[in-house]
């Protein structure tokens, strides 16, 4: 079944507590909460005292996306202010078998993220500790920019590498950047399973509720379509 995750991003930072209702209510299936550092990535979001603030009004998962250099220290933070998952950048950490160790000893659930001109073949020494990857769609740092095509091949290489992987084990793969009713289908499409959305549902004109279902109907569509088309 997909996913659909709201990123916090580009929620109304002035109603937070009714942002997430409104996600929760529109049906959404977890939260997506995005820590840069102004290093990684040129921008600076939040951390753990928003997350905190987050958590005491989510009743759904909270993945959290570390957009940091080094974010080592910051993760037992970040599991214990409310996060989940913990999704670390590859190209941010100094040895990855050791900040998942970190991931798990805090009790939080890991995934690996890949920015776009990173390749999937990053994530082969470690796909079979983790049973989420991220295929960035977009430059990581900005809610609200355009998908970029060339990630829909890494979306299938990623599927490939985890099914060969977990053969029969659950796994995601979740893409995150410019998910939006024009582009999720091809995401669908090409093997993403978690589909990371920010500016289509919180800043969907017609409203979150909207927002969502036009997703899940773009995703409903796309599934019925038959495998084969001529
Ligand atoms: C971008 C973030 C995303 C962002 C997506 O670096 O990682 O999670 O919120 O926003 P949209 O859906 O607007 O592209
Ligand atoms: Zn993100």
């Amino acid at each position: 079944m997909a996913k659909i995750s709201a990123s916090l991003l580009s929620a109304d930072f002035g109603y937070l507590a009714d942002s997430i209702k409104a996600a929760e209510n529109a049906g959404v299936d977890e939260f997506h909460f995005d820590v840069m550092d102004g290093h990684f990535v040129p921008n600076l979001t939040f951390g753990p005292p928003i997350l905190e603030a987050v958590k005491r009004h989510a009743t759904l998962p909270i993945d959290v996306h570390v957009m940091e250099r080094s974010p080592e220290v910051m993760i037992p933070v970040l599991a214990s202010a409310g996060g989940d998952i913990i999704t670390v950048h590859i190209e941010g950490v100094a040895d990855i078998d050791q900040t998942i160790d970190i991931i798990l000893e805090a009790g939080a659930q890991p995934a690996v993220a890949i920015r776009p001109r990173t390749p999937v073949s990053a994530l082969w020494p470690v796909a079979d500790r983790i049973r989420r990857v991220l295929v960035m769609t977009v430059e990581p740092g900005f809610g609200g920019q355009d998908f970029l095509p060339d990630t829909l091949p890494k979306i299938s290489e990623a599927l490939s590498m985890m099914q060969t992987i977990h053969s029969d084990n659950p796994f995601e793969i979740a893409v995150d950047g410019g998910i939006k009713s024009a582009t999720i289908a091809p995401t669908l499409n090409a093997g993403a399973t978690t589909f990371i959305s920010g500016s289509s549902i919180f800043s969907h004109p017609q409203g979150v509720q909207k927002g969502v279902a036009t997703l899940r109907e773009k995703l409903a569509t796309a599934n019925s379509r038959p495998l084969r088309e001529a």
